[in-house]
């Protein structure tokens, strides 16, 4: 069987991240989260207090890599060797990453490191540009969209069962502020590849989407 490269696009909160893991998992591939990536970069410039230019200039010193941990059984973040997987989920990140993913500099070199980690294929891959920059030749695309108010709540009960405690304006308005940003920034905008098959899970169930998103990734898999 071939080895395909699966991209996930699509807006904040969709749940783009646990299919990818679901599907990930089931066809034995590996998942990078490539919004934890862009967290990390903006978690590290509010620690340093950086600049975009001083950013740019430190991008070296900045190292993100996965692992999958057996006490959590979860893919967790790496920043330069230090767990920073809770942190960068948070909503001072959160209201922070979208304006340190309109860097060019970042964007190229966030890019660079994603194609080498799906150099091999057998990936599965999630974010805003993975079908239209990051593989544009990737055998199966799928973009996930849904209402924006079902996507505001799901994404509040997912901080409050983490103890976080925003309101559920502040979640609302934080999405739209992020949706827009992902739109229209200059480089690199969220958009959707003209070979991607659109996934709206507003009105379906997670084992609904999973069983779509695996049939499709089947039907490439054995093309
Ligand atoms: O998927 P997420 O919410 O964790 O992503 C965090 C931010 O990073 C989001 O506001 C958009 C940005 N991002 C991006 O610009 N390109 C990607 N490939 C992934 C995320």
């Amino acid at each position: 069987m071939r080895k395909i490269t699966i991209a996930i696009d699509g807006f904040s909160s969709t749940g783009k991240s646990t299919l990818a893991k679901q599907l990930a998992k089931e066809l034995n591939y590996s998942y990078v989260d490539t919004g934890a990536m862009y967290r990390a970069v903006a978690l590290y410039a509010m620690k340093n207090d950086l600049s975009h230019k001083q950013l740019i200039s430190s991008l070296d010193q900045i190292n993100i890599n996965f692992k999958f941990l057996e006490e959590t059984q979860a893919n967790t973040t790496f920043l330069n060797g230090k767990n920073v997987e809770q942190e960068i989920r948070g909503m001072e990140v959160s209201n922070r990453v979208s304006e340190i993913a309109t860097i060019s500099e970042v964007r190229a070199e966030l890019v660079r490191q994603q194609k080498e980690m799906g150099k091999n294929k057998a990936v599965v891959m999630d974010g805003r540009d993975i079908g239209t920059v990051v593989f544009p030749d990737a055998e199966l695309k799928i973009f996930m969209t849904a209402d924006p108010e079902i996507r505001a709540k799901r994404r509040h009960d997912e901080l409050l069962a983490k103890g976080d405690a925003p309101s559920f304006e502040e979640v609302y308005n934080n999405l739209q502020k992020r949706d827009n940003e992902d739109r229209n920034r200059l480089d690199s905008p969220l958009l959707q590849a003209k070979d991607a098959l659109v996934l709206d899970n507003s009105e379906i169930t997670h084992e609904q989407q999973f069983a779509q998103a695996l049939d499709w990734a089947k039907e490439k898999i054995t093309e």
